[in-house]
């Protein structure tokens, strides 16, 4: 027998006696990557995989080197909010680059069960809402699913109604939904929260939605999309103060202008709305996610490798590209896409802030990177209240971080070593895969409903990458 039948017998029997039958096609898939690696060490998983299968998990042989070139996916925070501007008319929208996640399924059976036509082929999503039979969500589609909170702007604006049950707190923090309800309001909705659900109508003999000036109290994603929705079809003008800046809301009002919509200075901190009777169809491409572009990135940067990522925007990676910098890393933009030379890895101080500061989504996977970075870090969460949860889990992999409230001081070690962790919601998770990447040992990561919600074939193209990832115990996802 050669090493590499071997190696082919070995892994095939350990799957097998996991699963109680062969390989699927992924497994056999990824099997071949792996051995098809080189000349390096078979991962030694026969010893951790036991009968019993446990949750769904990923098992991450560490301290592999990147290298090549990674296509980023279309951003999630964008589809999930374009896919609902589709019920602001009855023309069909055809949406491009949208990502295959779970969040993007779960928000496609909450517009089919209102009656909307969907139609998906490969990356392309189109839309067509010229029925919508129900205006009021099932608890069941909406649950866990924070993004289903988009309809009821577009539901009001358009058909004068909707009820949707309140998308509640998660494990990041509580992520009240204030703002969106005092925004509707001000536009002239009447809006009633009671037994976990948000009731809103246009009352009286007016059908339509009034423009307003909102000045938020915070500068909310969600609740500048909301009320940018709602009021493209409202009488008047609309202005939206203290708006959220983040591409994704600069992506949605494009695509309303393409519509027809008549919106002004989205990017900026006050959003001018022209109301207009009638909104028509489009095709409009989703941008790149910037956070999934940020999180290849800090794989790159914690392997020491050297890689490409593109397509980007540069412009929206601006704060953690200046971080990586500062860390030591060498980065070269070219067009749309950037090329990241790690050199030797220095701590450095981050604090998160709404666009264009540093995005809490990569707070976590930033963390881990430097938990191996020489020197002392601090990093300051200022957007949730409970964003620190990962941090357990890197201690366990030997990372040295003291958390003060929403303050974590890291001092960097020589070396994580690998450990079986769980990470708590989307983006801990992903940090807890590039932890694993520059751990020695195999790690075994749990999470991974959470990870499928937000990255598309996240170990695939780590795999593409040169790293060494398996998935045990879920369904294919790409
Ligand atoms: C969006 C993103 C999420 C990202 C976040 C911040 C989507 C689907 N999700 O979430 O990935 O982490 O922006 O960049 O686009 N707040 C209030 N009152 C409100 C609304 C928000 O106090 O009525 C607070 C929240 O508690 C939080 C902060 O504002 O502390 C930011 O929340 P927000 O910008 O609304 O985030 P989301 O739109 O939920």
């Amino acid at each position: 027998m050669t090493i590499r039948q071997l190696k082919t017998y070995f892994f095939t029997n350990a799957i097998r006696n996991h699963f109680g039958s062969r390989p699927s096609r992924r497994h056999q898939l990824q099997l071949s990557i792996w051995l098809t690696n080189g000349n390096q060490q078979a991962m030694p998983i026969v010893a951790s995989i036991s009968k019993e299968i446990s949750q769904p998990h990923l098992l991450i042989k560490g301290t592999s080197c990147l290298s090549g070139q990674v296509e980023i996916s279309g951003a999630k925070n964008s589809a999930l909010v374009l896919m609902t501007a589709g019920l602001l008319t009855d023309e069909r929208i055809k949406l491009g680059n949208v990502p295959d996640l779970t969040d993007v399924t779960g928000m496609a059976n909450i517009l089919t069960s209102m009656g909307v036509k969907l139609q998906r082929d490969s990356d392309s999503l189109e839309i067509q809402a010229n029925e919508i039979s129900h205006v009021e969500l099932p608890y069941e589609l909406v649950h866990g699913l924070r993004a289903s909170f988009f309809c009821i702007g577009p539901l009001l604006a358009r058909l004068g109604k909707a009820k949707i049950p309140l998308p509640g707190g998660c494990r990041i923090g509580a992520r009240p939904v204030v703002e969106h309800i005092k925004g509707l309001t001000s536009l002239g909705a009447l809006v009633n929260v009671s037994h976990g659900e948000v009731t809103a109508s246009i009352t009286g003999t007016r059908k339509k939605l009034q423009g307003a000036d909102v000045i938020l109290d915070c500068p909310s994603v969600g609740a500048t999309e909301t009320i940018l929705m709602a009021s493209v079809l409202a009488e008047g003008k609309t202005t939206i103060e203290n708006a959220a800046q983040e591409p994704e809301v600069q992506d949605l009002a494009k695509m309303l202008n393409l519509m027809g919509a008549k919106v002004h200075g989205a990017g900026g901190p006050k959003i001018t709305i022209e109301g207009v009777e009638h909104l028509k169809g489009c095709e409009y491409s989703v941008i790149p996610d910037r956070i999934e572009a940020g999180t290849f990135l800090i794989a790159a940067a914690i392997t020491g490798s050297s890689i490409k990522v593109s397509p980007v925007i540069p412009e929206h990676l601006s704060a953690v590209l200046q971080k990586l910098r500062d860390c030591g890393c060498d980065i070269e933009i070219i067009n749309n896409s950037v090329k990241i030379t790690p050199g030797e890895i220095r701590g450095v101080d981050i604090t998160t802030q709404p666009f264009p500061g540093f995005p809490t989504d990569l707070q976590a996977p930033f963390m881990a990177l430097l938990s191996t970075a020489r020197g002392t870090s601090v990093v300051t969460e200022k957007i949730y209240e409970n964003r620190m949860q990962h941090v357990s889990e890197l201690q366990r992999m030997g990372a040295a971080i003291r958390v003060q409230s929403n303050t974590a001081i890291i001092e960097g070690v020589a070396e994580l070593s690998a450990a079986p962790v769980t990470g708590g919601d989307l983006r801990s998770t992903a940090a807890m895969v590039l932890a694993s990447l520059a751990a020695r040992g195999t790690s075994k990561v749990e999470g991974l409903h959470h990870l499928d919600r937000g990255y598309s074939a996240l170990e695939a193209k780590l795999n593409n990458l040169g790293a060494q990832i398996l998935r045990i115990g879920s369904q294919d996802n790409y």
